[in-house]
């Protein structure tokens, strides 16, 4: 009996060991370091937010950035800003992502990048019934469209130039309601789901050019655009959206910047962000087998907690419907 359970404990011991042990070969892309010093950091929405915290911790980390965005007067502030902050000076492009000649004028004028940070995003959010058609196709084509827009311009000459400039990086700036569905933001989640699968269908196709793909996921953040956005969420977007606070554009900047330098696929920008990121892990790269250590071994209990999250929210939408 004694031998029985001192095999019993060693299996439970030795389980996890093995585990580690074949996930640490098993995890694919293999792990990298993408260096941001004295390198060049190409940021779109940079002059707002999320995209120009980011812009001014790139600076300070001695990286060479270029900005775009469409208001010139803006991208001048935001220039003159990190120039104070940092002693750097910043190149600017004015340009609508939505518009692929001005986008490939602008990264052809910037010279060779090295990471590329597609962080421009609109956000209108309202029940998809009342909104306005050409709302909804103004999120995809400036989310989405404008996405592959910039990355089809740069990316010829970021797979030529890797051999002799290093590892590169694309990092995606999409958001928690591109991994969950949220009332209200419908054609915004849209948008932001299918940088996923523009994301990891581009990880493929780039690893082979030591190209590394981020895909970055804030939760509410506090931006100008957000404060725009919270003057129209649908009081059942709040509600639901209220269980997560509201994080600042530089924690958000610094988990970005941490992501990106190592090469990390899904970024989660807090906890609630992890256990997104592991609730919805699916078919997702992963380079870290601790990461993936984690995930198969929650996985079961991290279903249990999105269902919770699933029946509260739908407890919510009950209870407001009944109120009306
Ligand atoms: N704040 C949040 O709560 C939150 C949460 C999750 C994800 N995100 C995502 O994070 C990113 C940044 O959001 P933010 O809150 O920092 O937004 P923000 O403060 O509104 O800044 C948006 C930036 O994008 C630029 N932009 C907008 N439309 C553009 C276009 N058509 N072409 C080129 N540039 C354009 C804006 O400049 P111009 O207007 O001058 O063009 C600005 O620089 C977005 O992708 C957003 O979806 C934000």
């Amino acid at each position: 009996m004694a031998t029985v359970y001192i095999s019993f404990s060693a299996l439970i011991l030795l389980f996890p060991l093995a585990l580690l042990l074949l996930l640490y070969f098993l995890v694919r892309p293999r792990p990298a370091r993408v260096p941001i010093k004295n390198r060049h950091v190409f940021i779109t929405g940079g002059s707002s937010g999320i995209g120009l915290a980011l812009a001014h911790l790139c600076a300070q980390h001695g990286a060479d950035v270029s900005l775009l965005a469409r208001s010139a007067a803006k991208l001048e502030e935001a220039k003159q800003s990190i120039k104070l902050a940092t002693g750097r000076d910043v190149r600017i492009f004015s340009a609508d992502v939505r518009d692929y000649d001005a986008v490939r004028t602008a990264v052809e004028d910037a010279g060779p990048i090295d990471v590329l940070v597609c962080n421009q995003g609109v956000f209108v959010p309202q029940e998809l019934a009342d909104q306005d058609l050409e709302e909804i196709k103004f999120m995809i084509d400036v989310n989405l469209t404008g996405t592959f827009h910039l990355i089809r311009a740069a990316l010829p000459a970021m797979k030529k130039s890797r051999a002799e400039r290093g590892p590169g990086s694309i990092a995606i700036m999409s958001s928690q309601a591109g991994q969950v569905g949220i009332y209200g933001y419908a054609a915004y989640s849209a948008s932001k789901f299918g940088l996923k699968g523009l994301a990891e269908a581009l990880q493929h196709e780039v690893i082979a050019d030591n190209i590394h793909i981020s895909l970055i996921f804030p939760p509410d953040t506090e931006t100008p655009g957000f404060a725009e956005e919270n003057k129209r969420r649908p009081q059942l977007t709040s509600i639901i959206a209220a269980s997560s606070g509201a994080m600042k554009a530089e924690e958000v900047a610094k988990k970005s910047l941490d992501g990106i330098q190592s090469g990390t696929f899904i970024v989660p920008c807090n906890f609630e962000g992890y256990l997104l990121s592991i609730a919805t892990a699916g078919l997702s790269p992963q380079r870290s087998y601790l990461m993936a250590f984690v995930e198969v071994i929650t996985a079961g209990l991290v279903r249990l907690a999105a269902l919770c999250f699933q029946w509260n929210w739908y407890r919510s939408i009950e209870k407001w419907h009944t109120k009306k």
